[in-house]
């Protein structure tokens, strides 16, 4: 591989010895991996049934490598949300931050969202994610894999960190930040990385990661856990940007064990020498099988409250609760095609956004987050039409079949596939919404009339037709 000579005059002064097999590591092909959505199934079910081989990753029990000529984007199990395609070092991030059910966990930037579905599986619909991603085309990305992943807690904003301060003010009990870097880790994977880089590039990155990292202390609670990681090599943007942090900010490193990572922060890269950064994960490429991942955990003093007086004047929520009449659509959707129990899930916390009807995650509060860019708030369960509620995308991927009262449960492949491309199936004999599946994992919905199921699969994640 052709490396920028400024890149590797760089890493040949740092490196010393250790250079020349950095330099090996980037001919070498990336590694390539999966996780588990254990919201969906277990790591060892997935193992089961997938028609490719897979190696565990180490620090990650739901992760697994996969072979180089392997497509894991083209297999109905894809699209079933059973799994998410992650560079293996990036699942370490999460696993450090260690979510769990019931906490609030901010993703700060999270587009495409390996780490956001990460987060959204280890808090097993208990508790929030917020996932922000700044650039708008990025977000659509994230929040539509969110989907996939059958994610029902999940609130996708499209801001800049610090428009998050006023409604999330100290909110948060864990953050990610996994920081726009200078993608030296990125090389091979990404050949646009390799394309932008340069020692300019390196300097605005750090000047970025300052202002992310300055919001997410004013989002993260007294005694929270923020986690920073990076996919890049530059001493600047690792163990100096978290030198110069703790310096500012009252936080501790602490200390992180994950199994097969033993590569620290290196003291001698700091610029004032701080001895806590040996406690930071520096991953990389020729020490691992993966692409590299510097990794610090930072715990908040549970002294470092700031007052904060909120500002008058929120704008007026778009989103209103429904009322019982508003509802009866629903109620009766549910009643004829979900199992009793449904019904209760989401029964205290249902808000209407003009006719499409949502199911807000436990505890927001809508007035703080009304001046936000917001592309998915909670769970959309569907759209009221005239005298029908039709069922969302969304629904049918947090559901199991065994939710729904009609299911279609395709064992083909070639039938998968002719679903996903937005084909009627020539089989319904129930009338109403089908819940189509494959392999006992939903797909999304269908409804039957006169023995045909007509595709409700949404037309613009549709595979195109050959
Ligand atoms: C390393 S990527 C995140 C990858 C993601 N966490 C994942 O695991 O899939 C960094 C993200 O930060 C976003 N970003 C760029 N500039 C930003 C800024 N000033 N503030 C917040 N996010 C920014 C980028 O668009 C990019 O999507």
């Amino acid at each position: 591989m052709e490396l920028p000579e400024a890149f590797k005059e760089k890493m040949k002064n740092l490196m010393g010895s250790a250079y020349e097999s950095l330099l090996d590591s980037y001919d070498q092909p990336e590694s390539k991996g999966i996780r588990t959505n254990t919201l969906k199934l277990k790591p060892a079910e997935l193992v089961k049934i997938l028609p490719f081989k897979t190696q565990d990753v180490k620090w990650c029990e739901a992760g697994f490598y996969i072979d180089h000529e392997v497509r894991p984007g083209k297999n109905p199990y894809y699209y079933a949300g059973l799994y998410y395609v992650q560079e293996p070092t990036a699942m370490a991030t999460v696993e450090v931050l260690d979510p769990q059910p019931g906490e609030w966990v901010l993703d700060l930037c999270a587009a495409p969202g390996g780490k956001s579905t990460q987060i959204g599986a280890k808090l097993q619909g208990q508790g929030i994610l917020v996932a922000n991603e700044l650039v708008n085309s990025r977000a659509g990305i994230l929040s539509s894999n969110i989907e996939r992943m059958g994610i029902a807690n999940a609130i996708v904003t499209n801001e800049f960190p610090e428009r998050l301060v006023d409604s999330f003010h100290e909110s948060f009990d864990k953050i990610v930040v996994d920081a726009p870097c200078s993608g030296e880790g990125m090389f091979r994977k990404d050949p646009g990385a390799l394309a932008d880089w340069s020692l300019e590039r390196v300097d605005r990155c750090v000047g970025k990661q300052e202002k992310i990292l300055e919001s997410a202390h004013r989002l993260l609670k007294p005694g929270g856990v923020l986690v920073y990681s990076t996919c890049t090599f530059s001493p600047e943007e690792n163990e100096q940007m978290i030198e110069s942090f703790i310096a500012k900010y009252p936080y501790t490193l602490a200390d992180m064990k994950l199994s097969g990572i033993t590569d620290h922060g290196r003291v001698e890269w700091t610029r004032q020498n701080e001895k806590a950064i040996e406690k930071s994960l520096r991953i990389m490429p020729m020490n691992v099988n993966g692409e590299g991942h510097f990794i610090a955990k930072l715990i908040k003093s549970e002294t470092a409250s700031e007052l904060r007086t909120a500002k008058p004047g929120y704008p007026k929520s778009r989103l209103k609760k429904a009322s019982q009449t508003e509802l009866i659509d629903y109620q009766n959707f549910v009643k004829n095609n979900l199992e009793p129990g449904f019904y209760k899930k989401f029964e205290n916390r249902l808000y209407l956004l003009g006719e499409h009807l949502y199911a807000l995650p436990e505890g927001i509060d809508l007035e703080k987050i009304a001046n936000l860019k917001l592309l998915r708030t909670g769970l959309h369960l569907g759209t009221f039409k005239k005298n029908r509620f039709e069922p969302s995308y969304a629904l049918a991927m947090t559901l199991a079949l065994a939710e729904a009262k009609n299911v279609c449960d395709l064992k083909d492949e070639a039938q998968a596939y002719q679903y996903l491309k937005g084909e009627a199936l020539n089989m319904g004999t129930q009338k109403g919404w089908i819940l189509v599946g494959f392999n006992g994992f939903p797909l999304g919905f269908g409804k039957a009339s006169e023995g045909l199921i007509k595709n409700h699969y949404p037309k613009g994640l549709r595979i195109r037709k050959k």
